[in-house]
């Protein structure tokens, strides 16, 4: 088997997972940042990628990408249930977010999550070349790090995560903690979103494994330094202008205001369906400024786009059905003939397309009520090429720390987002010139490349990795 200087690992591949009729393969743009942002690095630089295609069975035979070879893992029905479904995505992640929707604890998955971290783990041993670097992406792979160097102790380990990591009482719940911070611990970079993730993990270094720290949160455990840090995740941003520029999408941006109706404002969210995105307090907020008359059906549209997510997973189904039931409830009441008071739609779009109702929207809402980054509030300002516009943005997401010129709010605080969504509708066209324009300065220097470039370079001081990157 041919080996790379540099492997990644994420839970899933960046592709498409059906195959074109002539054997050619899309990158795919999965739901959430890691895919596509990891896309805009990757394609030009000699490395394998470890990762589930999607669905249930063996690995599908998947061709390589130009010089980025394809290396699919298989999950069964019972992977599937205990790894994806069960451990990470309702033990971790609810916890990870805050507990807020309760983490279920089920002995039974335990032993899944070991297993496929375990599998994940021998793959990119095999795939890496002595002295290479394998590149952990996320918190279904947290044991990964461990695992590989205990296979592979020639090779350097980076592991990021993507998510928050929660405060120590809230980590201290999981009944699996010791093997899950010496499984992250095993890398030689724990990269997070924000300072204070790398804060929570040395203090939970300290207290649960007898590990030194240092004042900067470096980690001595086993005669072993593991440095930490926070590289927030940014986009392609140079993509994103490059739509926004394009005609084609400013005509399309002035055709869907059209199509809304001509209002005065026109809103927008763009979610996962995901308990952690907030959406039913912002929808309780709008629904409340419609019903006390602060805002006019005719005079204002919101536009909530939402992405069908983890559907298999209890609490994703049933969020679905009660947002559905809320905007069919606020339609009902607020709406009128041939006017909507929300726009909800559930079809997939296609970069242009996002590009061009980003343009249109004069009041982006982002609101989740925890979330590690949240790569849509950075898109949207990428797109406004003119620096028009507003973004109403959770504090609770990572992207507040460098977008502090949105219009920061509590989602928790329903009267409070109530009167930031005014704030921000009214606000005066000077100030959110300055606002945007402060925040595209930061983000056109801050881009994905950016954020690759100053991991891997932390990750290895002899640069050899960053060398490969594009651009
Ligand atoms: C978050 C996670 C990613 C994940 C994405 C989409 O952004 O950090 O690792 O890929 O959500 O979720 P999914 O379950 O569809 O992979």
């Amino acid at each position: 088997m041919r080996q790379s200087s540099l492997v990644v690992v994420a839970n899933r591949l960046p592709l498409d997972d059906s195959v074109a009729p002539d054997g050619a393969c899309e990158w795919r743009r999965s739901p959430g940042g890691l895919a596509s942002a990891l896309h805009a690095i990757l394609d030009d630089t000699p490395a394998t990628w470890v990762g589930w295609a999607g669905g249930a069975g063996p690995a599908p035979a998947l061709p390589d990408i130009g010089r980025l070879r394809i290396r699919p893992m298989g999950l069964s029905e019972k992977d599937l249930t205990g790894y994806y479904e069960g451990f990470a995505n309702a033990t971790l992640w609810p916890l990870y977010h805050d507990a807020v929707l309760p983490p279920v604890f089920d002995r039974g998955w335990w032993e899944t999550y070991r297993a496929v971290n375990r599998r994940f783990a021998e793959a990119a041993a095999e795939a890496v070349e002595p002295g290479g670097t394998v590149w952990v992406q996320d918190y279904h792979l947290q044991l990964v790090p461990q695992l590989i160097r205990e296979l592979r102790p020639d090779v350097l380990i980076g592991f990021f995560l993507h998510v928050p990591f929660p405060p120590p009482e809230l980590f201290m719940q999981l009944p699996r903690r010791l093997d899950l911070l010496r499984g992250m611990l095993g890398a030689d970079l724990v990269g997070f979103q924000r300072p204070q993730a790398a804060h929570n993990v040395a203090q939970l270094a300290v207290k649960l494994l007898g590990a030194e720290v240092t004042g900067d949160d470096q980690i001595t455990l086993d005669g072993r330094t593991i440095r930490t840090g926070a590289f927030p995740m940014s986009i392609d941003v140079a993509e994103m202008q490059s739509l926004a520029a394009r005609r084609d999408v400013r005509e399309r941006a002035a055709q869907l205001r059209q199509d809304l109706g001509r209002p005065r404002r026109v809103l927008l969210s763009m979610d996962r369906l995901d308990p952690i995105k907030g959406i039913e307090h912002r929808l309780t907020a709008y629904s409340e400024l419609l019903r006390d008359g602060r805002v006019k059906v005719r005079d204002t549209v919101m536009v909530q786009v939402a992405v069908p997510s983890r559907e298999r997973v209890e609490s994703y189904r049933r969020l679905r059905d009660r947002i559905e039931g809320e905007v069919g409830r606020i339609n009902g009441e607020y709406g009128r003939v041939g006017e909507p008071a929300i726009h909800y739609l559930i079809q997939p779009f296609d970069r242009a397309e996002l590009a061009a109702l980003y343009q249109t929207a004069d009041v982006m809402v982002v609101t989740p009520l925890r979330d590690g980054m949240n790569l849509v509030a950075k898109e949207y300002v990428a797109a406004r090429a003119d620096a028009s516009g507003a973004l109403v943005l959770s504090e609770f997401a990572g992207s507040a720390d460098e977008l502090s010129d949105a219009f920061l709010v509590n989602p928790h605080d329903v009267d409070g987002l109530k009167e930031t969504l005014l704030r921000a509708m009214e606000a005066d066209p000077a100030d959110l010139e300055r606002r945007m324009s402060a925040m595209r300065a930061h983000l056109s220097t801050h881009d994905i490349i950016a954020w690759a470039r100053a991991y891997l370079t932390t990750l290895d001081r002899t640069g050899r990795v960053a060398a490969g990157l594009r651009r």
